[in-house]
């Protein structure tokens, strides 16, 4: 398997990931009927599946034991929840958009992360 296409794919899922999660942030917290739209609620599932099994594919090709890969996948599950929490948990409107704000800074700190391939992410 390729490894720069596998990252590539990465990368560009990762993007997609983050659009999309600010789009339904922003439509939960306005409580935009699209947010029900079964589209809307699938495309989300795919592109993070593709996200995860690219991120896996590529920690088993580069040896998964470095310190910074099990940060990625921690926080990465930090992203899912408070990502539902912004989406779908939070009870008002207030607690969804600072769920939100968190996930989109926990969504940076992994970027940061995966560059700098360290755990203090862009304070390395
Ligand atoms: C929200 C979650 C994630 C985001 C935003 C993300 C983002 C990125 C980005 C932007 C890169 C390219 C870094 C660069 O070379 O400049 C990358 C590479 C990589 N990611 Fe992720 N990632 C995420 C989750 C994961 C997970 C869960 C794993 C492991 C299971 C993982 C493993 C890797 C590996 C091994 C590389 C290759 C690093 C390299 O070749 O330099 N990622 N990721």
């Amino acid at each position: 398997m390729d490894y720069f296409l596998v990252k590539q794919l990465h990368m560009s899922a990762a993007a997609l990931s983050i659009v999309l999660f600010i789009i339904r942030a922003a439509w939960s917290i306005t409580g935009n009927a699209l947010l029900q739209t079964r589209v809307v609620k699938i495309a989300p599932h795919v592109i993070d599946t593709v996200l995860l099994v690219c991120g896996v594919i590529l920690a088993i090709m580069i040896g998964p034991e470095q310190p910074w890969i099990l940060t990625k996948i921690l926080l990465l599950i930090v992203y899912i929840v408070v990502g539902t929490i912004a989406i779908k948990r939070g009870k008002t409107p207030r607690t969804r958009a600072t769920a939100a704000l968190i996930a989109v800074a926990v969504f940076a700190y992994i970027v940061g992360v995966a560059v700098n391939h360290d755990s203090m992410s862009w304070f390395a």
